[in-house]
């Protein structure tokens, strides 16, 4: 147990009050890397970057468990998507869990919360006389005996001609489809090609009446990336289309509608509400925390969701459309960071034909940081972004081991080999720890810059260039020539260079939490909440002469060609 000498317990009445939201990964499986940066890892490293400046974080997220992924998933599995949804959300939680994602809770969609309040969505937009009955067109299917919705047709793409389309979308080129609209379709249950076309009452949520609302709303909006602000206009049309809301499906939120029995809402209405019925739910185990703070007239929360830009449609049309439409006070959303696509070795990532590196395979290689760190340097930001593996073992290699790494290991090494494993006193700073103190504030008031806009690869390119100082420093100061002649000034520079290694773990935790915490541990700093270093840096170099500093084994081991062999073996393409 680690004394309280650096515990934060910084909140105050003034901090700031930032919600955050990653797109809920889908229940039905493992996500892969692509998953992981296109949300859940920028989600996390914004909300430990906050929590690091003093803000009042709630962060969010839970598994997406409705809808035809799921029942699909359960089918294949052999077993009842009850069972399939908890096992495989306790798989995923898991698997966040040893990547480091810090949310305050992880929820799912199939919660009693999140069906009341889905409930509570219809009732207030149907009193709004923004829900209509219609007939629809929908595809049923003689041997299977039922209606075919979404992901129970597939076809070929009309777009593209892409002919593993899904009925709900085409993965190949991103378009988002009706199961009718597909060219040659067949049952994903029986692979039946006799399908007819019958009607089904469904219900509409009246988007199209919207329109000049959300369109307002997008205009008070600012932040966002512009790729996300023209997707939005884009949908934002004079012809923007009703959304079917409901679905001819056994699995799901229950239409508490006469006549609606045998249907449930469709995953697109009621997976984005979870994000709110996860807040109740984190609410519910702790009479103190208080949902409402952070959803109900919250106009001092700033609520930032992330998501992959597939998601864009629905989060800044039809979620938008539920709440302002619910005609009540609840907050909608300030800045979407909208990600690309991550593709691999040059092609997609594919769940369905497992192309790629999955989240669990990951871990079961090489621990969590070293892909936190490749992802977040690289991601999608304004375009797709290729991952190979050839790529991620060099820069892994560079940055962690040789950079990093060596940095934290060759100062404590020698602080224990010349100055008894503590940081020495003795001496006074001169003009080279003062220019240190000055180059370095402006790099980390610039990442804290990078990290404020959501520039991730500018935050990680910022955050290797404090590394990269900190061993120039120490490369030019080299304490190891002066022990013998200069004591006090190898002291000096032994001093600082074992501060700045803090310094470099503080601002690298976001990204890199489990190594940064490794560093902090052996200056005895168990900080839950390394506090973001917004002092005068001098007197933060200058300090804790005395201290212990633990010994610390190597930080990074370099990826061995060998092991980079294995890799591409066992994921090559
Ligand atoms: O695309 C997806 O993976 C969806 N499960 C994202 C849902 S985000 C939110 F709206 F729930
Ligand atoms: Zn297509």
């Amino acid at each position: 147990m680690c004394p309280g000498r650096h515990q934060q317990t910084r909140k105050t009445a003034t901090m700031a009050k930032i919600l955050i939201t990653s797109a809920l990964p889908y229940v039905n499986g493992v996500k892969h890397l692509g998953n992981l940066i296109g949300s859940l890892l920028p989600a996390d490293v914004h909300a430990r970057f906050r929590r690091q400046i003093g803000d009042d974080v709630l962060f969010i997220c839970a598994t997406d468990e409705h809808g035809t992924p799921a029942e699909l998933g359960a089918l294949k599995a052999n077993q009842d998507v009850q069972t399939f949804c908890d096992a495989q959300h306790a798989i995923q939680a898991d698997i966040y869990r040893r990547l480091g994602l810090s949310f305050d809770h992880f929820g799912r969609t199939s919660s009693p919360q999140n069906r009341t309040l889905t409930q509570h969505f219809y009732r207030r937009l149907d009193e709004a006389g923004l829900i209509e009955e219609r007939e629809l067109r929908q595809i049923w299917s003689p041997v299977d005996q039922r209606f075919l919705p979404d992901r129970y047709v597939l076809g070929t793409c009309p777009y593209c001609g892409d002919e593993s389309a899904r009925g709900d979308q085409c993965d190949h080129c991103g378009t988002l489809l009706d199961p009718p609209e597909l060219i040659a379709p067949r049952s994903a249950l029986s692979g039946d090609r006799a399908l007819e076309i019958r009607t089904s009452r469904h219900l509409f949520l009246r988007q199209s009446r919207l329109v000049d609302k959300l369109s307002t709303w997008i205009e008070n909006r600012s932040g966002w990336p512009p790729f996300v602000v023209s997707t939005a206009k884009s949908w934002l049309t004079a012809d923007l289309r009703d959304r079917c809301i409901t679905r001819d499906l056994a699995w799901g939120v229950p239409v508490p509608r006469e006549g609606f029995d045998a249907k449930v809402f469709y995953v697109w209405f009621d997976a984005p509400i979870g994000y709110i019925a996860a807040a109740q739910q984190w609410a519910a185990v702790d009479a103190v925390r208080d949902w409402r703070r952070w959803w109900w007239q919250a106009d001092d929360v700033s609520y930032i969701q992330f998501l992959g830009k597939d998601n864009i449609p629905f989060h800044t049309v039809s979620f938008p459309a539920t709440l302002i439409g619910s005609g009540e006070p609840w907050k909608t959303v300030d800045v979407i960071k909208g990600f690309h696509w991550l593709t691999y070795e040059g092609g997609k990532f594919s769940t369905s034909r497992h192309r790629g590196i999955f989240t669990d395979q990951a871990l079961e290689e090489l621990p969590a940081d070293l892909w936190r760190w490749w992802l977040i340097a690289n991601a999608p930001e304004s375009a797709d972004t290729d991952f190979s593996i050839a790529k991620f073992v060099a820069d892994v290699n560079k940055d962690l081991a040789d950079i990093f790494g060596n940095l934290a290991n060759r100062i404590i090494s020698f602080a224990h080999r010349a100055f008894d494993g503590r940081i020495p006193a003795g001496g006074v700073p001169d003009d080279a720890e003062s220019a240190l103190a000055n180059d370095l504030g402006r790099r980390i008031a610039a990442l804290r810059r990078h990290h404020e806009a959501l520039e991730f690869r500018a935050a990680a390119a910022a955050t290797r260039a404090i590394w990269d100082t900190a061993n120039a420093y120490l490369q030019h100061a080299a304490p190891w020539a002066s022990v013998r002649s200069d004591p006090d000034r190898a002291a000096v520079v032994t001093r600082t260079g074992l501060n700045l290694v803090c310094i470099c773990a503080v601002v690298a935790w976001s990204i890199i939490p489990h190594l940064s915490e490794r560093v902090l541990r052996a200056f005895d700093r168990c900080d839950a909440i390394p506090h973001w270093p917004d002092g005068p840096l001098a007197a933060l170099l200058d300090g804790g002469a005395g201290t212990e500093v633990a010994r610390l084994t190597p930080l990074v081991e370099k990826i061995t060609p060998e092991r980079a062999s294995h890799l591409a073996a066992r994921f090559g393409v």
